[in-house]
């Protein structure tokens, strides 16, 4: 077995590591989180909260994981696996924070096991609904509802970061990474659902200028785009891609109600995957 489920985590409460004890994981000090029967683990204690079902709902995770296992962005996969499993030291470790219902991380693990890779993996995301669903499709990573701005993980325990599409959080992205290990950040370019987002704004924004300095405690490696062409047929494929971005609150009713309208679309993906090293520490 290559891939195994990532075991260094901590008590989201003292920051203490946890130990796996039967159908929970434990602190020292006492502090005792349930393994749920799907197998994932709910390291988000209410205090931490902001809302009461953070993240995405239940109906934007079925949209995604619909629109994912059509294969629209199998591209974006098969370039993320590469750039994880380039140079990956012996016994490596690897977090998806923000990892939604698990696409990437199933995309990554079928890879390493292809290649004979060894891997540990950790899936996390605020929402408990996404979590739920990856735990229900992947047996070998280890998956837990938790959040970016306070991941309960141990420091320097990781040797790949990835970020897709996601909310970084780069302090601690730096803290639970080991001196050497990537951050891997992926997000929309320019001409990221272009043809969508023309049917559904009257104007487009101008793109923002993505930032030219490395996060505090990263050096930036290098940039790789990577654009192609895709085409979605029936207005229900259609309306899942909607409901799985910011675009479905950002419309008003007429831009939504013309995204209704369509019964297909060609689209463009365009996406920037950044790769940042992280700093020895001083
Ligand atoms: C645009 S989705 C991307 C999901 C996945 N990375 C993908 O590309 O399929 C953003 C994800 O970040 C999660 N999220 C939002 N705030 C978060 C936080 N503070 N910590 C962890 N995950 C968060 C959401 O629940 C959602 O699943």
């Amino acid at each position: 077995m290559t891939i195994t489920p990532f075991s260094a985590l901590a008590c989201p409460l003292d920051g203490g590591p946890l130990l796996h004890k039967g159908s929970c994981w434990c602190c020292a000090a006492g502090h005792s989180f349930d393994i749920a029967s799907q197998g994932y683990t709910n390291l988000l204690p209410v205090q931490n909260k902001r809302s009461l079902d953070p993240g995405d709902s239940k109906e934007m995770v079925a949209a995604r994981r619909r629109f994912l296992t059509a294969g629209h962005y199998a591209p974006i996969a098969g370039l993320v696996s590469r750039a994880t499993l380039a140079d990956l030291p012996a016994g490596a470790a690897c977090l998806d924070a923000g990892c939604g219902e698990g696409y990437y991380l199933r995309q990554l693990t079928a890879t390493a096991s292809q290649r004979g890779q060894d891997l540990a993996v950790l899936g996390l995301d605020i929402s408990k609904w996404a979590v739920l669903a990856a735990a229900k499709q992947g047996k070998d990573c280890a998956w837990v509802v938790g959040s970016n701005a306070k991941l309960p993980v141990l420091p320097a325990t990781l040797d790949r970061v990835l970020c897709m599409f996601g909310f970084p959080v780069y302090p601690e992205f730096a803290r639970v990474l080991k001196p050497g290990g990537l951050l891997l950040q992926v997000d929309a370019g320019p001409d990221h659902l272009r043809e969508l987002r023309e049917v559904i704004y009257p104007t487009l924004k101008p793109a923002r200028e993505p930032d030219a300095q490395a996060p505090d405690g990263f050096t930036r490696l290098d940039d790789e785009c990577l654009r192609f062409h895709f085409h979605i047929a029936g207005a229900e494929p259609i309306a899942d891609l909607l409901t799985m971005t910011p675009h479905l609150y950002r419309a008003n009713a007429e831009g939504r109600a013309r995204a209704a309208a369509l019964t297909e679309i060609a689209l463009t993906a365009d996406v920037r995957l950044s790769r940042f090293v992280r700093s020895a520490a001083r």
